[in-house]
């Protein structure tokens, strides 16, 4: 069972990640230290998170059984090139277009491996990680880093081939989201709603529509169809939407994250 855990940068999804284990619904009494770059960003997580947190890279790798790497993506072949693994550790990195044979190669090519790619939402234990095996990693790792994950939301495991499209779909996906909501909001001040009860009537629809899809696990196109009456309102909303080109706009939307992911990938 996996204990002791060193997060290496603790900014937005570090810090969600501790959140998470600190509130794990398992009882496991996790032992974490985080690193940052900065003194300031170490002392702002120790109070705030009540961890270990400095910015002593080394030392908070070298005492790990998990490290988990939470640093922005280009920052990752140095960090890892100055502290390799040895074959007792477990690498699982959260970062966008790094792949597992990086991580390998630039960790000394001894620890096991793990890539994952979570979104902010795991915040507040609402997240979805998608997770791959990369090299040395057994099964009992892999589940252990999965039961961790799911602290933070749901977890589903893929092919590393698609990881670029799970970046471009989960990763950047609740900015588009935030931009829905942020519109419906807005017609409903244009309607006459108050600011505060149209962010509410629009953050909840999205979230109860969210929820009908994922509890009852019918098609989209079939919820839909409940809501839209013959001759009703519904279908009139629907065909603004259509003559927006709202469908393939988001389509385009995650292809292009994902085409950028890509391009990342090539770079690191
Ligand atoms: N944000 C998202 O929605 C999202 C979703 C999925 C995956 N990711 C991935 O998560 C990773 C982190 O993203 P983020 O949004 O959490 O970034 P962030 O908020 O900018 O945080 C980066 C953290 O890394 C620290 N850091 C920088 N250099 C370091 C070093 N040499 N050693 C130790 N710590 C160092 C920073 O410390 P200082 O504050 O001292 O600079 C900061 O705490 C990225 O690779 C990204 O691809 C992000």
């Amino acid at each position: 069972m996996i204990k002791n855990i060193a997060i290496i940068g603790m900014g937005k999804m570090g810090e969600a990640i501790v959140q998470g284990l600190k509130q794990s619904s398992s009882g496991i009494h996790y032992q974490i230290t985080g690193t940052t770059r900065t003194e300031e960003s170490a002392a702002d997580a120790r109070t705030r998170l009540q961890i270990d947190c400095h910015t002593d890279n080394a030392k908070a790798i070298k005492n790990a059984e998990l490290v988990i790497l939470a640093v922005k993506p280009h920052q990752v072949e140095k960090i890892l090139r100055d502290n390799q693994l040895s074959q007792k550790q477990l690498l699982v990195s959260i970062c966008a277009a790094v792949t597992t044979e990086q991580l390998s190669e630039w960790s000394g090519s001894k620890a096991s491996i793990i890539r994952t790619m979570p979104n902010t939402p795991c915040l507040i234990k609402s997240g979805v990680t998608a997770i791959c095996k990369g090299p040395r990693c057994s099964e009992e790792q892999l589940h252990s880093v999965e039961k961790i994950f799911g602290e933070l939301g749901e977890v589903t495991v893929l092919e590393e081939s698609l990881f670029d499209g799970v970046t471009g779909l989960s990763g950047c996906g609740p900015a588009y989201i935030y931009l829905m909501i942020e519109s419906l909001s807005e017609a409903g001040v244009k309607v006459g709603i108050s600011r505060k009860q149209a962010t509410l009537l629009a953050a909840q629809t999205m979230m109860g529509a969210a929820k009908m899809v994922l509890e009852r696990g019918e098609h989209p196109a079939a919820l839909k169809d409940e809501v839209t009456t013959p001759a009703g309102c519904t279908v009139d909303g629907l065909m603004a939407l259509e003559e927006g080109r709202l469908r393939v706009t988001l389509i385009k939307a995650v292809l292009a994250a994902t085409a950028r992911s890509k391009k990342m990938g090539k770079k690191a």
